[in-house]
């Protein structure tokens, strides 16, 4: 992170931050749980957003619990969110056990290992715990083996404080996919074992397979980015970010001449080559070299050339004069070109878009908790 402050006038690129946008989506999914309260997952920095700004909003409409990745995350997150519960998903720190305790943080207990730590480090007084069943993803959370042991061996989860009993779907974005049966039954099943706490189970995804995923909780994170949690049918979220990148200079192009590194883009015609100051280290992808697009007053500019680590240049040749000069916008991302777009265009999915929005952008939030 830059520790100078990045004002619009010295950016190369201004990020917009909706955060009505955020909360809209949050009561939108709340709505879609007809009934069933929802936490929220703000892990990378609320998805690329800034946790400490989606937060609160988040509180203000109704959410009370939060999940994150990382245990430092959380320690961050609970300075700006004192009175909420905060989850950490990755697993127990051994080596860390107190920083829990001190900043109030719960966390997801992933193996019979984590359990036993946990229960001797509390033994005195129960505080909160989850606990994570794998049902499917090999990644995190009980195996069915040791889920058996349990089932066999109900007094290792005795005296536990647990909150949650959640799992992770791996294909909930499709929803045609015979995995989301079998992660239910499996989830089911580890509800009868582990019958304590409340069972929490649907990302955004999801939230979209109907009430049998619903459990007593659900846990979104992209949807309330905007984010498509429903791919292949329209997107019921509303997008919350916009990316404008501004030209810094514009050069007389002439067929045959080659655009920026390893000259992979060659001028057909007589063009107008304009440059913007947003590269790769700035997470616009590489991948976007020579088939993304910007769009300048409704008109599409095609990206012409490689991305490089901080510049990117754009065929203007279309655009009235006056909007083609240095200091005008191109945007790069927000309602003509989605995340979901974006993402489909750099071969990848809108949370890598969203988590890897820059660090060197001037950042504007509007709306929000007044
Ligand atoms: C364990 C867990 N729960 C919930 C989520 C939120 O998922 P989504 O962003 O698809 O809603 C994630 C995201 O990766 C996760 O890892």
């Amino acid at each position: 992170m830059i520790g100078t402050p990045i004002t619009k006038a010295m950016a190369g690129a201004v990020l917009y931050i909706d955060l009505d946008a955020v909360r809209s989506n949050y009561r939108t999914l709340v709505d879609q749980l007809g009934g069933v309260p929802s936490a929220a997952v703000v892990k990378a920095d609320g998805y690329g957003l800034g946790a400490d700004r989606v937060g609160p909003v988040l509180v203000a409409a109704g959410c009370q619990v939060f999940f994150v990745a990382h245990l430092a995350e959380g320690i961050a997150l609970r300075a700006t969110l004192p009175n909420t519960e905060i989850h950490i998903l990755n697993g127990l720190l051994p080596d860390a056990l107190d920083a829990y305790r001190e900043h109030e943080l719960v966390p997801v207990l992933g193996s019979l290992g984590d359990l036993t730590h946990w229960k001797s480090f509390c033994a005195d007084a129960p505080l909160p715990c989850d606990i994570h069943v794998d049902t499917g993803m090999l990644r995190l959370g009980l195996p069915p083996d040791e889920l058996d042991t349990l089932a066999d061996a109900p007094d290792m989860v005795k005296d536990l404080d647990i909150r949650f009993v959640m799992s992770h779907l791996a294909s909930a974005d499709e929803p045609a996919s015979d995995q989301n049966l079998a992660q239910l039954a499996a989830f089911t099943r580890a509800r009868k074992i582990l019958p304590m706490g409340q069972a929490c189970f649907a990302n955004s995804s999801g939230i979209f397979l109907g009430p049998d995923y619903h459990f007593d909780m659900a846990r979104p994170g992209v949807a309330l980015y905007g984010a498509n949690p429903t791919p292949g049918r329209p997107n019921p979220m509303m997008p919350t970010v916009t990316l404008k990148g501004r030209i810094s200079q514009v050069r007389h192009a002439t067929p045959g001449e080659t655009v920026g590194y390893n000259a992979t883009y060659r001028i057909q015609d007589k063009a107008l080559i304009a440059t913007v100051s947003v590269g790769y280290a700035d997470g616009y992808l590489r991948s976007l070299s020579s088939v993304a697009s910007g769009m300048i007053d409704g008109i599409i500019v095609p990206l012409v050339g490689r991305v490089s680590m901080d510049l990117i240049s754009f065929d203007v040749s279309a655009v009235p004069e006056a909007k083609r000069q240095p200091g005008q916008w191109i945007e790069l991302l927000g309602p003509n070109i989605t995340v979901d777009t974006l993402a489909a265009t750099a071969g990848t999915i809108g949370y890598e878009i969203l988590t890897s929005l820059g660090r060197r952008y001037h950042r504007v939030y509007t709306g929000g908790v007044t």
